[in-house]
């Protein structure tokens, strides 16, 4: 549950409502959008607030333009493709400082339930040092401030905490409050059997997740890239696999201390060149000297299944191979399949995987695919998401 203001606590008619999106979506060299999903998961609360008469300013970062205007990270692109999802005009307040002329005349000629979009916050050097002139500049823009950016939750920016202690109300918009409730309960409340799959290629990356997670879940399965620095620690030998020889030794002192709950591959499918169409072949235990693991093997897809069976609640974050390669892409793929069919509540966090599950088009067959990469990630370790803390608690 979040225990925030949310929009509906708020009446927006005739109120200038900035809304903090994640609009930080993947452009081909074209200035194309390849991937909507944050644009389509931004809908719900932008077309509420229209629909209720508000005057809807919205506003995100894309890239990481590093506080000066660069045309290639624009945010046109977006107020185009807005315009086509909600069959409406989007303004785009093109503006180099953002809140410069350009965006407040935008702003003054606003009609109840016209939208503007302004350019790209991080064009501004303040933007990611929280500092308070581009906060106060964003905050005389508007009335009611609604935070709907999940993906930039992690980050303390003037876009998002900052404006949040400058415009009251500061409320949470339809998409953080549904990441929270799926990955809340997910970690907090949820129904049990809870099984989480972690793959990925770093250890290092997730030794936070992974301490967490344990406390909570029943069972912890491991695959990916990051399953033979654990092989390791066990005195197995894994050839030219991926393997971070610094987190050995915490790979078994977590082996010790999650041995109930952690799952680790028992059979590994191996190559000898890190490419789709070098020869392969399936190993248990040792990985030979010259040879690397690109995927789990059949037999750990088995136990995978088997540990999966009477889930209730599952969370998967990271592939379980180089999903990238067809011939390497079974595990990724069989955890897939395994999940579309599960009976359970089925949660995608983190960058990678979630492009397996769009990869394959599976994104509608999981109860909730995460618009979150690291913000989902610090969300699993335990963390408090300053972004969401910054605004308004409900009574
Ligand atoms: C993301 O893509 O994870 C978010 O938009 C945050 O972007 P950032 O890592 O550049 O802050």
């Amino acid at each position: 549950m979040l225990n925030k203001l949310n929009v509906e606590s708020v009446d927006v008619k005739g109120k200038r409502v900035l809304v903090r999106c994640d609009f930080n979506v993947p452009l081909n060299d074209k200035q194309e959008i390849t991937d909507d999903t944050r644009i389509v998961a931004a809908l719900p609360t932008i077309e509420y607030l229209i629909k209720n008469g508000a005057k809807v300013i919205l506003c995100s970062h894309m890239g990481k333009p590093k506080g000066e205007p660069k045309p290639e990270l624009s945010l046109a692109p977006v107020a185009k493709k807005l315009s086509e999802k909600l069959g409406k005009d989007v303004i785009f307040a093109a503006d180099d400082n953002v809140v410069g002329d350009n965006a407040k005349a935008a702003v003054a000629a606003m009609s109840d339930g016209d939208v503007v979009l302004l350019e790209n916050t991080r064009y501004r050097k303040e933007e990611t040092k929280n500092v308070e002139t581009f906060s106060k500049e964003l905050a005389s823009l508007a009335d009611v401030f609604v935070n709907d950016a999940f993906g930039t939750a992690h980050r303390a920016h003037c876009s998002n905490v900052g404006v949040s202690a400058l415009v009251k109300p500061a409320v949470a918009g339809y998409l953080i409050e549904k990441e929270i409730k799926f990955l809340g309960n997910a970690v907090n409340s949820p129904e049990r059997p809870l099984v989480a799959i972690l793959g990925g290629s770093k250890v290092s990356t997730k030794i936070s997740v992974i301490e967490n997670l344990l406390k909570k879940v029943d069972k912890l399965i491991i695959g990916g890239g990051m399953a033979y620095t654990f092989f390791a620690s066990q005195g197995k030998t894994i050839g030219n696999s991926l393997v971070e020889p610094d987190y050995i030794d915490y790979a078994k002192k977590m082996l010790d201390e999650g041995k109930d709950k952690l799952v680790l591959p028992v059979d590994t499918v191996i190559t000898e060149k890190f490419d789709n169409d070098a020869p392969s072949k399936v190993v248990e235990d040792n990985i030979p000297d010259g040879w690397m693991g690109l995927d789990i093997g059949p037999k750990t897809i088995e136990l995978f299944k088997s540990v999966l069976a009477d889930a209730k609640t599952v969370v998967w974050n990271g592939p379980m191979g180089v999903f990238e390669m067809p011939n390497f892409a079974k595990g990724t793929n069989a955890i897939l399949d395994l999940l579309v069919d599960l009976d359970a509540t089925t949660i995608v966090g983190g960058g990678d995987s979630v492009a397996a599950v769009n990869q394959a088009g599976a994104g509608d067959k999981m109860s909730h695919v995460s618009t979150g990469g690291g913000a989902s990630m610090e969300f699993l370790e335990g963390k408090e998401l300053p972004g969401i803390a910054a605004l308004d608690d409900a009574e």
